[in-house]
This record gives structure tokens, sequence and C-alpha cells, in this order.
């Protein structure tokens, strides 16, 4: 009897946690957010933009940044969706961007990287 209570107990807790990764994940978001950190900080200029105040912003308007003419003239402004559709196949979405990067082609990977740049945009490292 307490055998079969701990295994309905487990195939409970189980089932809880499978329905805990249908949300976005914005830890596992961080770790893919490495991939990015080649050429992106979230304060700072590099090789890309950076990615503080991202959700929100008009594609192409970080003052100084030397955008290629493509992601300037894209009259995007970056929300879930259109970030959705430019990391999963950057050149694809902005034909011409200087975003010679392959993208993130799982739709999982993707979700989990948005809510982190969501996140990350507003936090602390982005107060000035
Ligand atoms: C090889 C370098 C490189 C990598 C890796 C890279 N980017 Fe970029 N990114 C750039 C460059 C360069 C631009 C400017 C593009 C332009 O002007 O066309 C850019 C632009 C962007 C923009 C538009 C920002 C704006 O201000 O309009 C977003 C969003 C972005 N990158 C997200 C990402 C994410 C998320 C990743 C990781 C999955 C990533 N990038 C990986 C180089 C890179």
């Amino acid at each position: 009897m307490t055998a079969a209570r701990g295994l309905l107990a487990a195939m409970a807790l189980g089932a809880a946690a499978s329905a805990a990764t249908a949300a976005p994940d914005v830890l596992r978001g961080e770790q893919i957010y490495v991939r990015c950190m080649a050429c992106h900080a979230l304060a700072s200029d590099r090789v890309g933009p950076r990615h503080c105040g991202l959700l929100g912003r008009r594609a192409g308007s970080v003052p100084g940044f030397d955008y290629s003419p493509a992601m300037k003239n894209s009259k995007l402004v970056w929300d879930e969706k259109t970030l959705d559709l430019f990391i999963k196949a950057p050149t694809q979405f902005v034909p011409g961007t200087a975003m010679t990067y392959d993208g993130v082609a799982d739709a999982g990977e993707r979700q989990d990287l948005i809510a982190y740049l969501k996140k990350a945009g507003q936090s602390d490292a982005c107060k000035p």
C-alpha cells in the first residue's frame, strides 16, 4: 500500500515537472545567450549592438552603432514575434543584415532565449 502511494506521488511529481517545462525557462535562455555573446553584450556595443532595452525598441536604433542599411530600413520593432522570426533565420528574415549567424533552429530554445532577453533587458545590468 505505501509502495503504491509512493509510486502515485512520484507520477504526480513527474507530471508537474513536465507541465512546468512548457513555460519559458529564463535560466535555460541565459545559457543559450552564451552563443550570442560571441558578438553581443547586454550593456555595451560589440560586433553587434547592445541588448539592454531590446524589447519594444525599433530595429537599428541604438545611437552610434553602425548598422547595415537593411537593418536600419527594416521598420521592425522588436517584440516576441519579430525576435522569434529574426533569431530563427537572421539572413532570411532581414535580407542583407550584417548579422551573419545561422540562427537558433529550435523553437523551444528561442522561446527561452527571448524570455531571457526580455528579463535581462530590464535588469540592473541595464540601469545607468
Ligand atoms: C557573428 C556575430 C553575431 C552573433 C553570433 C549574433 N549576432 Fe546579433 N547582431 C550582430 C550584428 C553585426 C548585428 C547588426 C546587424 C545589422 O546591422 O544588420 C546584430 C543585430 C542583432 C539584433 C538587432 C538589434 C537592433 O538593435 O536592432 C538582434 C535582436 C540580435 N542581433 C540578436 C542576436 C541574438 C539573440 C543572438 C544569439 C542567438 C545573436 N544576435 C548572435 C552580430 C551577431
